[in-house]
This record gives structure tokens, C-alpha cells and sequence, in this order.
């Protein structure tokens, strides 16, 4: 089967190097700003074999006009922030009604398979932390997406991610 992802989210949070680091197990410490890029991967989950089309997009205001669009090809969604900076946790919500809107849905009566990701949790210490995990989960509890806190960097629920995705789109 072939699952179609968009990876969604404010600039430089991490959706590329989340990613990468899935497709090719690597991770730069430089920012490049996506305009878009699209990547196709073969993997198995629970012993099925699958293809996953990743959409990754920009999250610069100066592109975001091509949201909706990518809104309307995507099956599945990772929306990514980062725990070090709330500004990025608050463009969630408005992501996910965005979401909602654009396929016609009703989040009290369907849900869209979404997977929200709090990355950068390597950057986690004392007065770093912008974004707790609670915050996270309580946002994903209203809308019934799953959520993970992840780092591309450290390589920690990287995989976990698209594999919850690919559970989610299942269910749906
Ligand atoms: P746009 O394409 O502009 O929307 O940005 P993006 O969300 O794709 O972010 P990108 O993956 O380009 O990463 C932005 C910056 O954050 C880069 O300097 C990365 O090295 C850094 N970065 C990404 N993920 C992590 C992480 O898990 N931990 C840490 N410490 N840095 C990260
Ligand atoms: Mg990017």
C-alpha cells in the first residue's frame, strides 16, 4: 500500500531533518529552507510492506499559500514544533482546524489520521524547555492524533513517527 504524507509545521523545526534522518539516517547541523521536496520510501511495518510518498514542505510564511494544497494531496500528517520554542506549538492548533477545513471534516465525528511531533527534545535542560510534554499530550488528546516528543538529531522517534502514521492511516 502507499501512504501519502505531509510533513507540516512552522520553519526550522525540524521537518526535513526529521525526514532525512528517516529516509537516509543522517542529520546536518546547517539550515537549508525547503521549498519543497518529495521522497518516496519503501519499509515494512508489522511485517507489511509498504511505501510511504513524503511530502516536505516549507514552513517560511513567504510559501505557505501552497499549504492547502498539500493539505488536499496529503492521506496522513506529521505536524511538527519545536519544544524549545512555543511560538511553533502554537501554529499547531490552527494547522490541525486548517486541516480539518480543507478536507471538509468534522473533528468531533471523523478523524484525519495525524501524527504531532515535539522535536528537539535533545535540547531539553533547565530553561530550555519551552513546550512540556503534557502541553503536547493534552493537544493531542483533543483532536485524537497521536504525539511523540522526537529528536532528528539524537535519532529518538524518528521511525516511531511514520510507523504511528502508517498505524493511524490504517485505522482510519
Ligand atoms: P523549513 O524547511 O524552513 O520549514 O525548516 P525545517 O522545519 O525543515 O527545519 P530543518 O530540518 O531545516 O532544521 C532547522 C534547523 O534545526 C537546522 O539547523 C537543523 O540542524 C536543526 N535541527 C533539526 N532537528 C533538530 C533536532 O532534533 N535537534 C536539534 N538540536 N537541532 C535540530
Ligand atoms: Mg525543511
Amino acid at each position: 500500500m502507499d501512504y501519502k504524507i505531509a510533513v507540516l509545521g512552522t520553519g526550522a523545526v525540524g521537518k526535513s531533518s526529521i525526514v532525512v534522518r528517516y529516509i537516509r539516517d543522517t542529520f546536518t547541523e546547517s539550515y537549508d529552507p525547503t521549498v519543497e521536496d518529495s521522497y518516496q520510501k519503501p519499509d515494512e511495518f508489522d511485517g507489511k510492506a509498504c511505501i510511504l510518498d513524503i511530502l516536505d514542505t516549507a514552513g517560511m510564511a513567504e510559501y505557505s499559500s501552497l499549504r492547502t494544497q498539500y493539505m488536499e494531496k496529503g492521506i496522513g500528517f506529521v505536524l511538527v514544533y519545536s519544544i524549545v520554542q512555543t511560538k511553533t506549538f502554537q501554529e499547531i492548533e490552527p494547522l490541525i482546524k486548517k486541516i480539518y477545513e480543507v478536507k471538509q471534516k468534522d473533528p468531533a465525528t471523523c478523524t484525519i489520521p495525524i501524527v504531532i511531533v515535539g522535536n528537539k527534545v535533545d535540547l531539553d535542560a533547565p530553561g530550555e524547555r519551552e513546550v512540556t510534554k503534557e502541553e503536547g499530550e493534552q493537544l493531542a488528546q483533543r483532536y485524537h492524533c497521536r504525539f511523540l516528543e522526537a529528536s532528528a538529531k539524537t535519532n529518538v522517534n524518528i521511525r516511531e513517527t511514520f510507523s504511528q502514521l502508517v498505524n493511524a492511516i490504517d485505522n482510519s
